[in-house]
């Protein structure tokens, strides 16, 4: 088992190399992939920092170069790096005419990778991403935590995006302590990971209907494990990426400084737009909030919670309080 993962780690390490080798030595990987990062803004350091690649426009060039390095197919397919046509049963690259983000895991190793397409099209995905393998489970990953996890301690926060581009731009902005979770809802593994470097988080998902949603979903998890969590939220239609290259570095820490809410804040705002004036919504409101607040572990800062919840709802501390403590007993 160990001795075959390891065989994996070195497919994908060799796979990681050879993309790099197409993005900057061959004319087709700079004149298309190479060209496309830089219209992006990103710089030399940053492609380097990141392991940036390009896969050639083939059916079969890695495949092929692979196997003439004496790498067995089976590894190949094992580590995502192949597919194998259910018809003709002919074996070709997973990946194909993308820009190549590799996947590190925390101790830097490669583990999977994320594909983007060059130009717009309706019948493929934007992102193509490796398959579910021994060495890569999705749901335990969070990108950019190897670039990220020292500055996460020294700065005791880490950000919490949902792209591989965000978590590249603000790293190459100076914000180093950054990482996403790659489109997914965040997992308790996820949260636990985070966990090991610091205990603050603070969300920043896109300025879209669907990143509102993102942050609210699977949050509770979050507050269960005794993290503090906090909501910085976009201008429609920005993410940290377009943002932060809008406006530069330094604006953009202004923004955060000024746009940052606690959690229990920012859903209790984005639940009372909902409910609007219907008095039967906002009792829900005050239900689900409360609801949460019970999650946190730590009674002082519960308390602190239903002291600002009451304030912004409206209602008795209070009654706030015994709400809780009725949905606690209900829980037993
Ligand atoms: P977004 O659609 O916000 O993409 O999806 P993005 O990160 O801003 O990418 P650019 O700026 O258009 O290049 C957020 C994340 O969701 C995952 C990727 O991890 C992406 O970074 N995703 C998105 C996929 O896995 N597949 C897709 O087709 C789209
Ligand atoms: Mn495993
Ligand atoms: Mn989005
Ligand atoms: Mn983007
Ligand atoms: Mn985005």
């Amino acid at each position: 088992r160990q001795t075959e993962r390891e065989s994996l780690y070195i497919a994908l390490n060799y796979a990681k190399t050879f993309f790099q080798d197409h993005l900057l030595k061959t004319d087709e990987g700079r004149g298309i992939g190479l060209s496309y990062f830089r219209e992006r803004g990103f710089s030399d350091p940053t492609i380097a920092a990141f392991d940036l690649g390009y896969s050639p426009d083939s059916w079969d060039a890695l495949l092929t170069d692979a196997q003439a390095k004496g790498y067995n197919p089976d590894v190949l397919a094992k580590a995502g790096l192949t597919v194998t046509r259910e018809d003709s049963k002919k074996v070709f690259d997973r990946f194909r005419g993308r820009v190549m983000f590799p996947i590190h895991n925390v101790s830097g190793r490669v583990i999977a990778f994320g594909a983007r397409i060059l130009k717009a099209d309706p019948k493929a995905p934007k992102y193509l991403n490796s398959p579910e393998t021994d060495v890569y489970h999705k749901s335990q990953v969070l990108y950019g935590i190897f670039q990220a996890k020292q500055t996460i301690r020294q700065e005791d926060i880490c950000y919490l995006t949902e792209g591989y581009t965000d978590v590249i731009s603000l790293h190459q902005a100076g914000i180093k302590n950054v990482v996403a979770s790659s489109g997914t809802s965040l997992t308790i593994e996820q949260i636990r990971l985070i966990s090991r470097f610091t205990q603050n988080v603070t969300i920043l998902y896109d300025g879209d209907a669907a990143g509102v949603k993102a942050a609210l979903r699977g949050l509770d998890m979050v507050l269960e494990e005794g993290l503090n969590v906090s909501v910085a939220t976009f201008p429609d239609n920005d993410d940290p990426d377009s943002y932060v290259r809008k406006v530069g570095a330094e604006a953009f820490r202004t923004y955060l400084k000024g746009n940052t809410q606690n959690f229990i804040a920012f859903k209790t705002a984005a639940l009372l737009r909902d409910a609007g004036a219907d008095p039967f919504k906002r009792a829900e409101v005050i239900t689900e909030i409360v609801g949460s607040i019970s999650r946190i572990p730590d009674p002082i800062k519960r308390q602190v919670f239903f002291q600002s919840t009451a304030q912004q709802l409206k209602v008795d501390e209070q009654t706030l309080i015994s709400e809780s403590n009725r949905l606690i007993r209900k829980q037993r």
